[in-house]
């Protein structure tokens, strides 16, 4: 068997420790004669995954009480909608409250766009104006404001916020789908925490929300029941069938965390691994990081070819990303929207793949000149 290195955004890289054992256990978990992907949310033999998933999620990232752990469908996209629905919407249309995005890159536009449906959504800082690539000082919201939306880590432009704003008594909430168990975070500092599974926790089809207990029960009454944290956090999950196989897998990503040394331990890999490859683009002719030094991401690496002629450069990025994909490095290409490069770094990428694709570009530089 020959593993690539995958370097996709998401839906990314797996332990294989993690792939190995939920191949074991396919046909038969746990010893109950059946496939997780079988087994009713509700039976005996479910019941302890999530238990267990959601008990190593708590202790990894040190959640405290006061905070439910919800794990939801509809991606982190949904939770867009659901943050402002159950924080700021109003009973009647007008009746709704302010709240206060920053505008770090196209997610945290799309959280602000579909927010403004739901919330008197007022945009207080952005870094537009330099293609996203810093994140800005980030003003006091407005004290009524029912909440204050960050995006911890920007996936598509490759930024993070070095420090998190002071928002007083206003709720802190925070995208952190390509960032969430990558380094130690205050889960006490936020109101909600949200993130898709698909990069650093599992597969696709769970969203885990991490909400703090007086923030639940403010949603009008004519929200959705599917959309209302109240419902979801009296139910525990399992108010309709949650995604229970990708549920089981997360549990099976966490136990690896675990055992490698948790947060700590993952925090050390993830410098070591980012540190080699920004070191390395730092002394590049050919390669560059578009990212101001002071935010750059530890999980998401854009990079460009720095050459004036843009014919010239399309090409050579092109044939880039087409030959690393032949030598088994592969989905280094950039966003469709931002264009370049990008390598997705996240936990369970091995520093072997990190030192690999630094071969290949070292000697995709010698090669061009
Ligand atoms: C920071 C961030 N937020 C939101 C999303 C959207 O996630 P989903 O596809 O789960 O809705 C992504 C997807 O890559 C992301 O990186």
């Amino acid at each position: 068997m020959k593993r690539i290195f995958n370097f996709s955004p998401g839906p990314s890289v797996l332990p294989l420790p993690v792939l190995e054992r939920a191949a074991a256990e396919m046909t038969d978990a746990n010893g109950s004669g059946q496939s997780v992907m079988e087994m009713s949310h509700r039976s005996k033999d479910y019941k302890p995954i999530i238990e267990k998933t959601e008990a190593l999620l708590r202790e990894l990232m040190g959640i405290p009480a006061a905070y439910k752990v919800l794990f939801l469908q509809g991606g982190a996209s949904l939770q867009f909608s659901m943050v402002p629905l159950n924080l700021a919407a109003g009973e009647k249309p007008g009746e709704s409250r302010g709240a206060a995005y920053i505008e770090t890159g196209i997610w945290a536009k799309k959280a602000a766009e579909e927010g403004a449906k739901y919330a008197k959504v007022r945009v207080i800082a952005g870094s537009k104006d330099r293609n996203y690539t810093y994140i800005p000082e980030a003003p006091a919201p407005d004290p009524d404001d029912a909440y204050y939306h960050i995006t911890l880590n920007n996936t598509i432009v490759g930024t993070r916020w070095p420090k998190l704003p002071e928002t007083a008594s206003v709720p802190l909430i925070a995208d952190i789908s390509s960032c969430i168990l990558s380094e130690p975070l205050d889960v006490s500092k936020f109101g909600i925490l949200y993130a898709g599974a698909q990069k650093n926790l599992g597969p696709a089809g769970t969203t885990v929300v991490i909400i703090r207990e007086d923030l639940i029960g403010h949603a009008p009454a004519w929200t959705p029941a599917l959309l209302r944290y109240d419902i979801h956090a009296a139910e525990a999950s399992m108010y309709n069938t949650p995604p229970c196989y990708s549920i089981y897998i997360i549990g099976l990503v966490l136990e690896w965390l675990k055992d490698l040394g948790g947060i700590p331990a993952i925090t050390k890999m993830n410098q070591e691994k980012a540190g080699l490859f920004y070191d390395y683009l730092e002394s590049s002719k050919l390669f560059r990081s578009p990212v101001d030094k002071n935010f750059r991401s530890l999980m998401n690496i854009p990079f460009v070819c720095q050459v004036d002629d843009a014919e010239k450069k399309a090409e050579l990025e092109g044939r880039f990303v087409k030959e690393a994909a032949a030598a088994g490095l592969v989905n280094l290409a950039g966003h469709r929207l931002v264009g370049g490069m990008r390598a997705s770094i996240y936990n369970a990428m091995p520093i072997e793949g990190v030192k690999a694709l630094i071969n290949f570009m070292d000697q995709f530089e010698k090669g061009s000149k």
